[in-house]
């Protein structure tokens, strides 16, 4: 993987996108994705501004698809998303970081035999980054579902994955809502986080408030189990509150009934804007024939990973665990 050819296709995408942003006065990250969709079919839908298609061809020229790994172009893909997402208000919008894709795919890789073929799953996809970062470091084969409310979001996904060569389906829709597809081995996201404003929607789940609004990352738990294999797993990217929440005692008693806790790991507080939008990662198992919960619960606290001695004493340990569990 070449550094400058992330920042060369990082800075003709950006180009690309700031332009049709002028011409067509839409959001940089609109604007993103349909630079991104004129990369991959070489039009540009519901417009016949050829002056702006004639300078996207002339800037495009400069990607040389075919000569980039695919790392590289979901590297450039993410750094024109971040930049697009700067400043976004909403949180539930932001982009998972590189460096937690790269541990989840580290802990994937731990829990799942290379020599299987497996079905994956990320119920609030995004831009794909994480998804796709995950996909990029397995070397078995995959069957990829990806799925997001937010339409220009699954555009960028269904986009960032066509020009990886990457085979996602994508389902465009509400996640706490019923889906077509067969149970997954293995749910991976980066969970909204709040209020789900549906309540008869809610009113399926075991996990709905009892009174007012329910959690989503609550419901998008129990969903996420629902269309689980028995005996398969789920990483969560989980706010540090999720079991300090008034609603924990009813999460407890729902994840006892149907899952193991395998782990809980704290993301370095560094990486998050506050204290109290910091986040760890979940690992599940749902229960099935055979299962059984860990001697001991993984749990840890990760260092800076800017901080490599550190990280590496942390990751024996973690390695260490996982020998130990036999798993
Ligand atoms: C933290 S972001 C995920 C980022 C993603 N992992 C990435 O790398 O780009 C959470 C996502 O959940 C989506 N979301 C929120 N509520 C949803 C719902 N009810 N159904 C489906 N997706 C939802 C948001 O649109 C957002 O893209």
């Amino acid at each position: 993987m070449e550094q400058t050819n992330i920042e060369n296709t990082f800075k003709t995408l950006d180009e690309m996108a700031e332009l049709i942003e002028q011409r067509l006065e839409l959001p940089y990250i609109d604007s993103l994705t349909k630079g991104l969709e004129f990369l991959f079919t070489g039009e540009i839908l519901e417009n016949n501004n050829n002056l702006l298609i004639q300078s996207l061809e002339k800037k495009s020229k400069a990607i040389q698809l075919e000569s980039l790994e695919q790392e590289e172009i979901r590297k450039a893909i993410q750094l024109t998303v971040l930049k697009g997402m700067q400043g976004a208000t909403q949180q539930q919008h932001l982009i998972t970081p590189d460096t937690v894709s790269m541990f989840i795919g580290y802990i994937v890789q731990k829990l799942i035999k290379p020599e299987k073929t497996i079905r994956l799953f990320d119920p609030a996809c995004g831009s794909a980054n994480l998804l796709t970062a995950v996909l990029n470091q397995l070397t078995q084969k995959v069957d990829s579902y990806g799925s997001d409310v937010d339409p220009t979001l699954i555009q960028l996904a269904l986009m960032n994955a066509n020009l990886q060569k990457t085979e996602v389906e994508f389902f465009h829709q509400d996640s706490l809502s019923p889906f077509l597809l067969e149970p997954v081995d293995l749910v991976i996201s980066d969970l909204p986080v709040g209020y789900y404003p549906n309540d008869v929607q809610a009113d399926q789940f075991e996990l709905k408030a009892d009174e007012g609004y329910s959690y989503s990352h609550h419901l998008f738990i129990e969903q996420s189990i629902n269309y689980t294999k028995e005996s398969g797993f789920l990483i969560f990217v989980v706010p540090n509150f999720l079991f300090e929440s008034d609603q924990a005692d009813k999460l407890y008693g729902y994840l006892h009934k149907h899952a193991h806790i395998v782990g809980l790991i704290q993301l370095p507080e560094s990486i998050f804007k506050s204290e109290s939008s910091a986040k760890s990662i979940l690992l599940l198992q749902k229960k099935g024939p055979g299962t059984q919960a860990p001697k001991q619960t993984l749990l840890a606290k990760l260092p800076s990973f800017k901080d490599a001695p550190a990280m590496n004493n942390i990751l024996a340990k973690i390695n260490n665990w996982f020998k130990e569990e036999g798993i």
